[in-house]
């Protein structure tokens, strides 16, 4: 448990205490740091409520600088750039406290996130980790910020390299299994991720995250049945939940898409992934990629869904800094018609662009091209995507979400009647599936039956797996 001592720092009585993991926290009592911890718990639960308390927290304890830090990774967090002035408020507050070693890094770590300087936020992070495995904030960040940069090796190499020290004594190991788990399966170590994320699941059925992982897992391996019965189990209290819990919806809307219950799929769109407007970048990635999704199968989803997005959309399309959104943003501008705000968008990210993202860069490129194929221009839109898509995944976001580009593509050479085009990328929109050198068998007789197709309705089929 953590204690609570006395010291000395800069000729000023500093308090001092210790988390649950015995990582000094400087300007808080042990009751402070039991708060502290219950902040970082509900957070990684995805519980509501928890930005508020902290906010609250934050005025009964200005000296504590962690404090400051956990609200800025927060604020950055929020993918937006308006957020980045709110924490380097609080950047600045903690950066004038009484810090240790530790706590200096972290508030690096957040300087360098507001600058986007990806490598220095990085680095801090991974000094952290080095000397202090167990430093959750840090391992969650690194990890969480990764994934939107792409950086699935990275995140993976991370989690392993801290992964000896989370005992079963150590106090929040299931927030470590179940980003260990989401690791393990985006580098497609799927057994591994299962196990991780079935032992965060006994601390906590209602571990969003850790569920969240399971599901990518029988959504790699095909599990369909398993993944409905597991996620319709958790619609019980995903509800209960913060705005996260949209996504769990999602990964269940994608298994139903896999049964061709496309219905199901824009039912649960209304009544629970994308039911009002919301610039929640999560939101929109959830709502606009399954709309696509159910037009490449030539289901008509109507405009009011569309418009419902393009709200969404409209809120946040300039101040976003989670590429991976822009493309959904300009879908939802585009099909209900508004080309000033599409053009806004996309020079919102050229601009970022060319002072330095390439991400943004990249962003903008994309977008083009689904503008490109909106107005007919449809070769040239599936060319410059197919010149593009082998950088795609430094967009970040998941195996299942980057799935969102081989549909655009698929369905585009399908347009075209390109079927050479057509088979090559369902080939090699398989690979996620089949990283076990044991069913590379299975990979070659796959390969052989798309060799046989010749009608949308099989193209159609196959992208519903
Ligand atoms: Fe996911």
């Amino acid at each position: 448990m953590a204690g609570f001592t006395q010291g000395r720092y800069r000729h000023v009585t500093t308090i001092q205490t210790t988390d649950p993991r015995g990582l000094a926290l400087t300007g808080i009592d042990a009751q402070g740091a039991e708060t502290f911890e219950s902040f970082i718990n509900d957070s990684y639960y995805y519980r509501v409520g928890v930005q508020d308390r902290l906010d609250s927290f934050l005025l009964e304890q200005p000296a504590f600088g962690m404090g400051h830090v956990f609200k800025g990774y927060s604020l950055m967090s929020e993918g937006l750039a308006s957020s980045h002035a709110k924490a380097a408020t609080h950047l600045q507050m903690a950066q004038a406290l009484p810090a240790t070693p530790r706590e200096r890094l972290h508030q690096e770590a957040l300087r360098a996130w507001i600058a986007q300087d990806w490598r220095a936020c990085g680095f801090a992070w991974e000094q952290i980790l080095a000397k202090w495995p167990l430093d959750l904030l840090a391992f969650r960040q690194h990890t969480g910020t990764l994934f939107w940069l792409g950086g699935k090796r990275q995140q993976a190499q991370i989690a392993a390299s801290v992964a000896s020290h989370w005992g079963t004594e150590i106090p929040g190991r299931p927030h470590f299994l179940s980003a260990y788990s989401f690791a393990m399966e985006e580098i497609g170590h799927y057994a591994e991720a299962e196990r991780a994320a079935r032992q965060a699941l006994e601390s906590q059925p209602q571990d969003l995250w850790a569920l969240h992982a399971l599901s990518h897992v029988l959504e790699m391996q095909g599990r369909t049945q398993e993944g409905i019965s597991l996620l319709e189990e958790s619609g019980n209290f995903l509800n209960d939940y913060n705005l996260f819990r949209g996504h769990l919806w999602w990964h269940l809307a994608i298994f139903k898409y896999s049964t061709r219950a496309f219905d199901e799929v824009l039912e649960l769109l209304d009544r629970e992934i994308y039911p009002t407007s919301s610039s929640f970048y999560l939101d929109i990635q959830n709502g606009a990629s399954l709309l696509l999704r159910l037009e490449a199968q030539g289901v008509s989803v109507g405009m009011e869904r569309w418009e419902r997005l393009a709200q969404g959309s409209l809120q946040t399309a300039t101040q976003n800094t989670v590429w991976f959104t822009t493309a959904h943003q300009v879908l939802a501008l585009l099909r209900t018609g508004r080309v000033s705000a599409v053009d806004e968008t996309i020079n919102y990210a050229n601009a970022q662009g060319h002072s330095g993202s390439r991400r943004a860069l990249l962003a903008a490129q994309i977008s083009e091209a689904v503008v490109a194929g909106s107005q007919g221009q449809v070769q040239r839109a599936l060319d410059s995507l197919l010149s593009l898509r082998h950088e795609f995944g430094l967009l970040g976001a998941s195996h299942a979400q980057q799935d969102l580009y081989q549909h655009m593509m698929i369905s585009a050479a399908m347009q075209l009647d390109d079927w050479p085009r057509i088979r090559q990328l369902l080939k090699e929109r398989s690979i996620v599936r089949f990283w076990n050198p044991a069913s590379l068998d299975q990979l070659d007789a796959f390969a052989r039956q798309i060799d046989e197709f010749e009608t949308a309705e099989q193209v159609r089929a196959e992208l519903c797996h």
